[in-house]
């Protein structure tokens, strides 16, 4: 049976020298994100889901030593032997790793050492694609662009995670300028429901339709039935949220999964993670430092638990509303792009997200925007769905039928975390915007709350 991975055959020469290409770029990417930070910044972990800076660095470079320079680079020895205990994530098939809650303990390798790490592996990395004649090309290229979308998905967590340590300063320091508040006048906030007819429809990974590249849990592609059901026409927004705080929300037992009241009541959770109340009113952190809370602005920082209570809440406006399933919003989104005669692969990319070297120039911190506003034709709310906050989705990270991890290593990358975890979808203003697909599969558990997460609503007709 084939794997349901694509993966690339030997590239043409004209395609080495783009992937060489792309390799300096997405890894300079990742240092540019730091070039707001001090070194102080770039070695605290705040808390065990999150990673330092320096420990990102290393670790995405690590990863093409581990995979390719050290199979492949005739006579490549280590920077450190050291750094394939320290910068290995989870990887047990290729050994012991360190305990991944005292990242953040290690003062060294420095940061230093770790920025020299990389210009190691980079020009080893550089002169193997330079050099390299044998027959192992394709497998070299397959695995340079796992590393690229790997590096590319830790770019969003380096963001994610210095936003949660720099949360812990009680004077909210920022990394990035605010962006333009848009005039009172502009109203985004009205929802309208967009009407979808479902059947029978295709799930997961198309290539001819999503590009060169998908991880291995998104195919294999399948069929799935789903009858007619509505998508919200925008994100819930901060100004919807506040409603559901100000209502009781976060203390009506009735609203909550048996957990999530179990966790907010534990954990004395009150509001969504950023945000900050002073003198009577909202405030909401992020990589532009404290400010005032944006009502028309997708909510962002919910964990599932937050985002369902949030959707219980809703049913009494919109009865028969709720989270969607991964496939509504997948199918929803494949609808936007037929409507708009575009791929999917460039679907995906349409809305707010990352733009590394737009943010170098601009210093303009990446946040949620607020939402298409209501008086904007059907197909550009259908256009909408991509960027911003990743959306919840009541789906289970299960397997596709038919799913095989990857052979090696790299079958630990997704498959094993197929336990206990919901699916979101559609990217955010923290990922980079090539990295996105509409057959994208990301996961965390229910209380998870530091990623840029929140939510959309669909609803039963
Ligand atoms: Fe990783």
């Amino acid at each position: 049976m084939p794997s349901p991975v694509p993966m690339t055959a030997a590239p043409p020469p004209q395609s080495w020298t783009h992937l060489k290409e792309n390799y300096q770029h997405i890894r300079q990417g990742s240092l540019d994100l730091t070039h707001t930070m001090c070194v102080e910044d770039q070695i605290i972990q705040s808390m065990p889901d999150v990673s330092p800076t320096k420990w990102h660095l290393g670790h995405t470079t690590w990863f093409f030593e581990r995979l390719i320079l050290k199979s492949f680079a005739s006579g490549y020895e280590d920077f450190d032997p050291n750094f394939d205990y320290l910068f290995n994530s989870y990887y047990y098939t290729i050994g012991q790793m360190h305990f991944r809650p005292n990242r953040g303990l290690l003062s060294r390798p420095t940061l230093a050492d770790v920025h020299a790490y990389r210009a190691f592996v980079d020009a080893a990395m550089v002169t193997l694609l330079d050099q390299y004649s044998g027959d192992a090309v394709g497998e070299i290229a397959d695995k340079l662009i796992i590393g690229l979308q790997h590096e590319q998905q830790h770019q969003e967590l380096m963001l994610t995670d210095i936003k949660h340590v720099l949360a812990q300063n009680p004077f909210f320091p920022a990394l990035f300028t605010a962006p333009p508040r848009p005039s009172e006048d502009e109203d985004g906030s009205i929802l309208d429901w967009l009407r979808f007819e479902g059947g029978l429809v295709s799930l997961g990974y198309d290539a001819d339709e999503d590009g060169p590249f998908a991880y291995d849990n998104e195919g294999p592609a399948h069929k799935t039935w789903l009858d007619p059901f509505y998508l919200a026409s925008r994100p819930v927004t901060n100004g919807d949220y506040r409603r559901f705080i100000e209502d009781g929300g976060y203390a009506d037992v009735r609203l909550w999964l048996s957990d999530g009241w179990a966790k907010i009541t534990a954990e004395n959770w009150t509001h969504p993670l950023y945000w900050v109340r002073e003198e009577g009113q909202w405030f909401e952190f992020g990589l532009d430092g404290l400010q005032p809370l944006n009502p028309d602005a997708p909510v962002s920082h919910l964990s599932y638990y937050e985002a369902q209570a949030f959707a219980h809440w809703a049913d009494r406006m919109w009865p028969g509303v709720r989270l969607p399933r991964e496939a509504e919003w997948e199918y929803a989104a494949r609808q936007a792009a037929q409507h708009a005669g575009d791929r999917a692969e460039n679907q995906a990319q349409h809305g707010n997200l990352l733009d590394i070297q737009r943010l170098k120039q601009d210093g303009i911190a990446p946040t949620p925007r607020p939402a298409v506003a209501a008086e904007t034709a059907d197909s550009a709310k259908r256009q909408s769905l991509c960027g911003n906050v990743w959306c919840w989705t009541q789906s289970a990270y299960s397997p596709y039928p038919g799913f095989r991890p990857l052979e090696g290593p790299l079958g630990e990358y997704n498959g094993k975390f197929m336990s206990g975890q919901l699916v979101l979808k559609g990217g955010s203003c923290y990922t980079p915007r090539d990295h996105n697909r509409l057959s994208y599969r990301n996961f965390f558990p229910p209380d998870a709350r530091w990623q840029m997460t929140g939510l959309r609503l669909a609803r039963d007709l």
